[in-house]
Protein backbone atom coordinates (compact mmCIF):
# COMPACT_ATOMS: atom_id res chain seq x y z
CA UNK A 1 0.00 0.00 0.00
CA UNK A 2 2.71 2.16 1.01
CA UNK A 3 4.62 1.62 -2.35
CA UNK A 4 0.98 3.05 -4.38
CA UNK A 5 1.98 6.27 -2.67
CA UNK A 6 5.39 6.55 -3.16
CA UNK A 7 6.87 8.25 -6.16
CA UNK A 8 7.61 5.67 -8.32
CA UNK A 9 4.71 3.75 -7.38
CA UNK A 10 2.45 6.88 -8.42
CA UNK A 11 4.17 7.14 -11.89
CA UNK A 12 3.64 3.60 -12.32
CA UNK A 13 -0.43 4.74 -11.52
CA UNK A 14 0.29 7.71 -14.54
CA UNK A 15 1.53 5.46 -16.69
CA UNK A 16 -0.71 2.47 -16.73
CA UNK A 17 -3.75 4.29 -16.15
CA UNK A 18 -2.68 6.82 -18.99
CA UNK A 19 -2.09 3.43 -21.42
CA UNK A 20 -5.74 2.46 -20.52
CA UNK A 21 -7.06 5.59 -21.94
CA UNK A 22 -4.76 5.43 -24.49
CA UNK A 23 -6.74 2.22 -25.45
CA UNK A 24 -10.19 4.12 -25.29
CA UNK A 25 -9.08 6.53 -27.35
CA UNK A 26 -8.42 3.59 -30.57
CA UNK A 27 -11.94 2.22 -29.55
CA UNK A 28 -13.61 5.77 -29.68
CA UNK A 29 -12.30 6.76 -32.57
CA UNK A 30 -13.62 3.15 -34.48
CA UNK A 31 -17.08 4.23 -33.18
CA UNK A 32 -16.47 8.19 -34.71
CA UNK A 33 -15.17 6.54 -37.80
CA UNK A 34 -18.36 5.08 -38.50
CA UNK A 35 -19.81 8.14 -39.57
CA UNK A 36 -18.04 7.59 -43.01
CA UNK A 37 -20.21 4.70 -43.35
CA UNK A 38 -23.37 6.97 -43.74
CA UNK A 39 -26.33 8.34 -41.33
CA UNK A 40 -27.79 4.88 -41.02
CA UNK A 41 -24.94 2.96 -39.73
CA UNK A 42 -23.92 5.58 -37.23
CA UNK A 43 -27.68 5.90 -36.05
CA UNK A 44 -27.70 2.39 -35.51
CA UNK A 45 -24.65 1.94 -33.61
CA UNK A 46 -25.80 4.72 -31.18
CA UNK A 47 -29.01 3.03 -30.84
CA UNK A 48 -27.00 -0.53 -29.81
CA UNK A 49 -25.04 1.18 -27.80
CA UNK A 50 -28.01 2.37 -25.70
CA UNK A 51 -29.62 -0.84 -25.44
CA UNK A 52 -26.80 -1.70 -23.73
CA UNK A 53 -27.05 1.01 -21.04
CA UNK A 54 -25.81 -0.73 -18.05
CA UNK A 55 -22.81 -2.22 -19.30
CA UNK A 56 -21.84 1.25 -21.01
CA UNK A 57 -22.44 2.92 -17.38
CA UNK A 58 -20.05 0.29 -16.13
CA UNK A 59 -17.48 1.34 -17.96
CA UNK A 60 -17.75 4.66 -18.00
CA UNK A 61 -17.53 4.55 -14.16
CA UNK A 62 -14.32 2.60 -15.19
CA UNK A 63 -12.95 5.26 -17.17
CA UNK A 64 -14.11 8.16 -14.87
CA UNK A 65 -12.02 6.50 -12.03
CA UNK A 66 -8.87 5.78 -14.75
CA UNK A 67 -9.31 9.38 -15.37
CA UNK A 68 -8.96 10.57 -12.02
CA UNK A 69 -6.28 8.68 -11.53
CA UNK A 70 -4.02 9.60 -14.38
CA UNK A 71 -4.94 12.91 -13.11
CA UNK A 72 -4.82 13.25 -9.35
CA UNK A 73 -1.21 11.31 -9.55
CA UNK A 74 -0.42 13.90 -11.91
CA UNK A 75 -0.56 16.57 -9.93
CA UNK A 76 0.69 15.54 -6.95
CA UNK A 77 3.90 13.74 -8.60
CA UNK A 78 4.37 17.55 -10.53
CA UNK A 79 3.73 18.94 -7.25
CA UNK A 80 6.56 16.69 -5.19
CA UNK A 81 8.97 17.46 -7.98
CA UNK A 82 8.50 20.99 -7.98
CA UNK A 83 8.97 21.52 -3.84
CA UNK A 84 11.85 18.74 -4.27
CA UNK A 85 14.32 20.44 -6.89
CA UNK A 86 13.09 24.29 -5.48
CA UNK A 87 16.27 26.38 -5.73
CA UNK A 88 18.71 23.32 -4.99
CA UNK A 89 18.40 21.83 -8.86
CA UNK A 90 17.61 24.89 -10.19
CA UNK A 91 20.11 24.25 -13.46
CA UNK A 92 19.59 20.19 -13.66
CA UNK A 93 15.60 21.98 -13.82
CA UNK A 94 16.27 24.13 -16.15
CA UNK A 95 17.93 21.79 -18.47
CA UNK A 96 15.34 19.76 -18.21
CA UNK A 97 13.28 18.49 -21.66
CA UNK A 98 10.58 21.06 -22.52
CA UNK A 99 8.29 18.66 -23.01
CA UNK A 100 8.46 17.54 -19.55
CA UNK A 101 8.08 20.62 -17.91
CA UNK A 102 5.00 21.68 -20.21
CA UNK A 103 3.75 18.08 -19.61
CA UNK A 104 0.82 19.13 -16.89
CA UNK A 105 -0.10 22.19 -19.01
CA UNK A 106 -0.76 20.46 -21.66
CA UNK A 107 -2.56 18.12 -19.66
CA UNK A 108 -4.87 20.21 -17.98
CA UNK A 109 -5.64 22.48 -21.50
CA UNK A 110 -6.62 18.39 -22.62
CA UNK A 111 -9.22 18.04 -19.19
CA UNK A 112 -10.42 21.61 -20.38
CA UNK A 113 -11.40 20.25 -23.65
CA UNK A 114 -12.79 17.10 -22.08
CA UNK A 115 -15.22 19.14 -20.22
CA UNK A 116 -16.21 20.86 -23.11
CA UNK A 117 -16.33 17.36 -25.26
CA UNK A 118 -18.10 16.21 -22.70
CA UNK A 119 -21.10 18.89 -21.84
CA UNK A 120 -22.35 18.86 -25.50
CA UNK A 121 -21.29 15.38 -26.99
CA UNK A 122 -22.05 12.95 -24.15
CA UNK A 123 -24.33 15.02 -22.45
CA UNK A 124 -26.36 15.96 -24.98
CA UNK A 125 -26.62 12.07 -26.39
CA UNK A 126 -27.94 11.41 -23.01
CA UNK A 127 -30.68 13.29 -23.12
CA UNK A 128 -31.63 12.22 -26.43
CA UNK A 129 -33.87 9.29 -27.18
CA UNK A 130 -33.65 6.35 -29.80
CA UNK A 131 -35.83 8.35 -32.07
CA UNK A 132 -33.31 11.24 -32.38
CA UNK A 133 -31.24 11.47 -35.27
CA UNK A 134 -27.59 11.24 -33.15
CA UNK A 135 -25.77 11.69 -36.93
CA UNK A 136 -27.03 15.39 -37.52
CA UNK A 137 -26.03 16.39 -33.91
CA UNK A 138 -22.28 15.24 -34.85
CA UNK A 139 -22.59 17.68 -37.87
CA UNK A 140 -24.53 20.58 -35.66
CA UNK A 141 -23.09 24.11 -36.52
CA UNK A 142 -23.23 25.59 -33.17
CA UNK A 143 -20.79 25.90 -30.14
CA UNK A 144 -19.58 23.01 -29.02
CA UNK A 145 -20.21 20.70 -32.10
CA UNK A 146 -17.93 19.95 -35.30
CA UNK A 147 -19.72 21.68 -37.71
CA UNK A 148 -18.88 24.74 -36.26
CA UNK A 149 -15.38 25.78 -37.46
CA UNK A 150 -14.47 27.84 -34.26
CA UNK A 151 -15.34 24.61 -32.02
CA UNK A 152 -13.51 22.22 -34.88
CA UNK A 153 -9.86 24.79 -34.44
CA UNK A 154 -10.39 24.27 -30.63
CA UNK A 155 -10.80 20.08 -31.21
CA UNK A 156 -7.83 19.86 -33.61
CA UNK A 157 -5.43 22.05 -31.19
CA UNK A 158 -6.64 20.10 -28.44
CA UNK A 159 -5.88 16.67 -30.79
CA UNK A 160 -2.84 18.19 -31.04
CA UNK A 161 -1.70 18.64 -27.46
CA UNK A 162 -2.71 14.82 -26.87
CA UNK A 163 -0.43 13.73 -29.05
CA UNK A 164 2.31 15.69 -27.92
CA UNK A 165 1.09 14.27 -24.24
CA UNK A 166 0.91 10.98 -25.58
CA UNK A 167 3.76 11.04 -27.46
CA UNK A 168 6.18 12.08 -24.32
CA UNK A 169 3.63 10.11 -22.19
CA UNK A 170 4.85 6.46 -23.84
CA UNK A 171 8.24 7.64 -23.25
CA UNK A 172 7.93 7.79 -19.80
CA UNK A 173 5.69 4.41 -19.71
CA UNK A 174 8.54 2.47 -21.31
CA UNK A 175 11.33 4.18 -18.67
CA UNK A 176 8.90 3.91 -15.77
CA UNK A 177 8.07 0.12 -16.41
CA UNK A 178 11.92 -0.08 -17.00
CA UNK A 179 11.45 -1.75 -20.57
CA UNK A 180 15.07 -2.27 -22.67
CA UNK A 181 16.51 0.19 -25.20
CA UNK A 182 16.27 -1.98 -27.43
CA UNK A 183 12.77 -2.57 -27.14
CA UNK A 184 11.97 0.85 -27.04
CA UNK A 185 13.89 2.05 -30.19
CA UNK A 186 12.61 -1.81 -31.94
CA UNK A 187 8.98 -2.67 -31.87
CA UNK A 188 7.30 -0.80 -29.20
CA UNK A 189 8.51 2.50 -31.14
CA UNK A 190 5.93 1.72 -33.65
CA UNK A 191 3.51 0.51 -31.51
CA UNK A 192 3.56 3.85 -29.61
CA UNK A 193 3.62 5.88 -32.94
CA UNK A 194 -0.09 3.54 -33.45
CA UNK A 195 -0.91 5.40 -30.35
CA UNK A 196 0.42 9.29 -30.60
CA UNK A 197 0.49 9.51 -34.24
CA UNK A 198 -1.81 7.66 -35.99
CA UNK A 199 -5.20 7.86 -33.49
CA UNK A 200 -4.55 11.48 -33.19
CA UNK A 201 -4.58 11.41 -37.33
CA UNK A 202 -7.69 9.35 -37.59
CA UNK A 203 -9.54 11.74 -35.05
CA UNK A 204 -8.96 15.19 -37.15
CA UNK A 205 -9.54 13.40 -40.20
CA UNK A 206 -12.93 13.22 -39.00
CA UNK A 207 -12.95 16.69 -38.15
CA UNK A 208 -12.06 17.71 -41.56
CA UNK A 209 -14.68 15.49 -43.19
CA UNK A 210 -17.09 17.71 -41.43
CA UNK A 211 -15.77 20.71 -41.84
CA UNK A 212 -15.07 19.91 -45.73
CA UNK A 213 -18.92 18.27 -45.61
CA UNK A 214 -17.07 14.89 -46.98
CA UNK A 215 -19.44 13.82 -44.72
CA UNK A 216 -23.06 14.92 -44.73
C1 LIG B 1 -13.36 13.71 -33.83
C2 LIG B 1 -13.30 13.81 -32.54
C3 LIG B 1 -14.32 13.26 -31.60
C4 LIG B 1 -15.66 13.02 -31.78
C5 LIG B 1 -16.48 13.24 -33.05
C6 LIG B 1 -16.19 12.47 -30.54
C7 LIG B 1 -17.52 12.12 -30.31
C8 LIG B 1 -18.05 11.71 -29.12
C9 LIG B 1 -19.45 11.41 -28.88
C10 LIG B 1 -20.56 11.48 -29.90
C11 LIG B 1 -19.60 11.04 -27.58
C12 LIG B 1 -20.90 10.60 -26.87
C13 LIG B 1 -21.05 9.11 -26.98
C14 LIG B 1 -22.31 8.58 -26.31
O1 LIG B 1 -22.68 9.06 -25.24
O2 LIG B 1 -22.89 7.63 -26.87
C15 LIG B 1 -18.27 11.08 -26.98
C16 LIG B 1 -17.98 10.73 -25.68
C17 LIG B 1 -16.72 10.76 -25.15
N1 LIG B 1 -15.56 11.19 -25.76
FE1 LIG B 1 -15.37 11.79 -27.68
N2 LIG B 1 -15.17 12.37 -29.64
C18 LIG B 1 -14.01 12.85 -30.24
C19 LIG B 1 -12.75 12.95 -29.67
C20 LIG B 1 -12.46 12.59 -28.37
C21 LIG B 1 -11.16 12.67 -27.78
C22 LIG B 1 -9.91 13.13 -28.51
C23 LIG B 1 -11.29 12.23 -26.49
C24 LIG B 1 -10.29 12.08 -25.41
C25 LIG B 1 -9.22 12.77 -25.23
C26 LIG B 1 -12.67 11.88 -26.27
C27 LIG B 1 -13.19 11.40 -25.11
C28 LIG B 1 -14.52 11.07 -24.88
C29 LIG B 1 -15.02 10.52 -23.62
C30 LIG B 1 -14.20 10.20 -22.37
C31 LIG B 1 -16.39 10.33 -23.79
C32 LIG B 1 -17.41 9.76 -22.73
C33 LIG B 1 -17.33 8.28 -22.68
C34 LIG B 1 -18.29 7.63 -23.62
O3 LIG B 1 -19.49 7.75 -23.42
O4 LIG B 1 -17.83 6.97 -24.59
N3 LIG B 1 -13.36 12.10 -27.44
N4 LIG B 1 -17.37 11.50 -27.94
Amino acid sequence: MKFLFSTIGQKIQIAISGLFLSIFLVFHLFNNLVLFTGEENFNSMVIFLKSIHTIIRIMEFGLLAIILLHVINAIVTSYKNKNANNGKYAVKSDTAPINSKTMIWSGLFILFFFIIHLRFYWFTFQTLDETANFFDYMLLDEFGFLGHTPTAIIYIISILLIATHLRHGFLSLFKTLGVPIKYRDGILKYVAILFWGVVPLGFILVILAIQFRIIQ
